[in-house]
C-alpha cells in the first residue's frame, strides 16, 4: 500500500515533465557528450568555420560534441591552393578557426584529410608531374599540415577512399595516375602512413573509407591492409566507417555484419571511429523520421558494445547544412537537428542509446 503511495506521488512529480518536455529540456537534459562519457566515446561532427558565425550552430556544436572535424577546410585544395613554387602555398585560415573553436570550447580535433583522390587542387591534377616529384609534393604536403597542427589534431585520416567496392585499389593520381612510385597495392598507402608518423609521431593515423560497414569485398580488402600493416609494424592505429547509409541498412543481417566487421578489426588491435554518420531519407514524414530514429539509436548501440569503437561523429549535425540534398538527388533529412535547429526524434534516439 505504502509503496502504491509512492509511485503514485512519484508519478504524480514526474507528470508535468513528461507532459512538457520541452519546458525543462534546454538547461536540465544531458547533452550527448555527457551521456556518451560514460562509455568514453568522443561524440564528433563535422564542421565549417564560416557557420560559426550562426549562433544556433555554434551554441549546439560547443554544447553537445567533444570533438569537430573539418568538414573540407583540411583538404589539399582547402589547405595547399597553391604550387609549392609560391611564396605561402598553404592556406591554414579555414582550420586554424576551428581548431581555436574546438579549444575554446574543450572539444578535440580530428584531421580530414590528407591523402585523397578528390578536393585536389589545379596546379596539382593539371601538373604533369612525374611519380618523383608527386611523391615529394605529397610528402611535404603531409610534413607540413601535421606538422602545423601537431598536438592540437590528435588523430588523422591519412588515407581516405582508397579501395574500389570490389576491392581493388581504386585508380588515383597517388596511386598510378601516375603515383608516388612506391609499387603495387597498398605500398603506397604504406609509404605515406610512414611519412605521417614521420612528421607527427603522437598522431593516431586512420585509414577511412565509405561502404566498408559491413563485411564485404572492401572491407575484406582494407582488413586484410590492416593485418599486414599490424604485422610488418606500419604505423596504423585505427580504421574510420564513413556510415552514411540509408534506411536500407535497417536490416538485421547488416546490423550484424557491421558489428562484426568492428569486431574482427578490433581483434587486430585496432581503434575504430564511425566518422561520417549520417542516415539520408527520402522524405520527411513522421514515419521516416521515426524509422530514422530508430536506425541512429541501433548504430550508436553498435559502437557502445564495442570498447575500440571510441569516436561516433555525425557528418553535420543539421539538416540546414548537410552534404547529402547536393550529392543524393531527392534525399536529406540525414542529421539529428532539423534545418529550423529543432532536435530531431534521431537525437533522442542516439543520446539514449549513450544512456544505455
Ligand atoms: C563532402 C563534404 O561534405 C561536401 O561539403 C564536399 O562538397 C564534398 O565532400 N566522404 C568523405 C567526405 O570522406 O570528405 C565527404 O565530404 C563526404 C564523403
Amino acid at each position: 500500500m505504502g509503496n502504491m503511495m509512492l509511485a503514485a506521488m512519484f508519478m504524480l512529480y514526474l507528470g508535468p515533465r513528461i507532459a512538457s518536455p520541452k519546458a525543462w529540456s534546454a538547461s536540465s537534459e544531458t547533452t550527448l557528450r555527457q551521456a556518451a562519457e560514460a562509455h568514453h566515446i568522443i561524440i564528433g561532427t563535422a564542421a565549417a568555420s564560416r557557420l560559426l558565425e550562426e549562433p544556433e550552430y555554434s551554441a549546439i556544436l560547443a554544447s553537445e560534441f567533444s570533438q569537430l572535424q573539418a568538414e573540407n577546410e583540411m583538404k589539399f585544395g582547402a589547405i595547399h591552393p597553391r604550387p609549392d613554387t609560391d611564396p605561402e602555398p598553404y592556406d591554414f585560415k579555414g582550420g586554424d578557426a576551428l581548431v581555436a573553436f574546438a579549444q575554446t570550447h574543450n572539444m578535440v580535433v580530428r584531421g580530414h584529410t590528407l591523402v585523397w583522390h578528390n578536393n585536389l587542387p589545379g596546379w596539382l591534377k593539371n601538373g604533369g608531374f612525374t611519380r618523383r616529384q608527386q611523391a615529394r609534393i605529397l610528402r611535404r604536403h603531409i610534413h607540413r599540415v601535421m606538422m602545423h597542427y601537431a598536438s592540437q589534431v590528435y588523430a588523422w585520416d591519412v588515407v581516405n577512399e582508397a579501395f574500389n567496392d570490389n576491392g581493388s585499389m581504386r585508380s588515383t593520381i597517388w596511386y598510378d595516375k601516375p603515383g608516388i612510385g612506391a609499387g603495387q597495392g597498398t605500398k603506397y598507402i604504406e609509404q605515406v602512413f610512414r611519412w605521417a608518423h614521420d612528421a607527427d609521431p603522437n598522431a593516431k593515423l586512420f585509414y577511412n573509407d565509405y561502404d566498408a560497414e559491413e563485411i564485404n569485398q572492401k572491407s575484406d580488402a582494407i582488413y586484410e591492409m590492416a593485418k599486414d600493416f599490424k604485422k610488418r609494424g606500419v604505423p596504423l592505429d585505427g580504421i574510420g566507417f564513413q556510415t552514411h547509409i540509408s534506411l536500407n541498412f535497417d536490416d538485421p543481417r547488416k546490423l550484424a555484419s557491421y558489428a562484426k566487421n568492428l569486431e574482427r578489426f578490433s581483434k587486430l588491435g585496432l581503434e575504430l571511429h564511425m566518422t561520417e554518420l549520417d542516415i539520408r531519407l527520402s522524405d520527411s514524414r513522421d514515419e521516416s523520421l521515426a524509422a530514422q530514429a530508430k536506425l541512429y539509436g541501433k548504430i550508436t548501440t553498435i559502437c557502445v558494445e564495442q570498447p575500440p569503437c571510441k569516436v561516433l561523429q555525425t557528418w553535420g549535425f543539421t539538416d540546414r547544412h548537410s552534404w547529402i540534398p547536393q550529392f543524393y538527388k531527392g534525399m536529406g533529412w540525414a542529421l539529428l537537428w532539423d534545418s529550423d535547429y529543432r532536435k530531431k526524434p534521431a537525437y533522442e534516439a542516439m543520446r539514449s542509446a549513450l544512456e544505455k
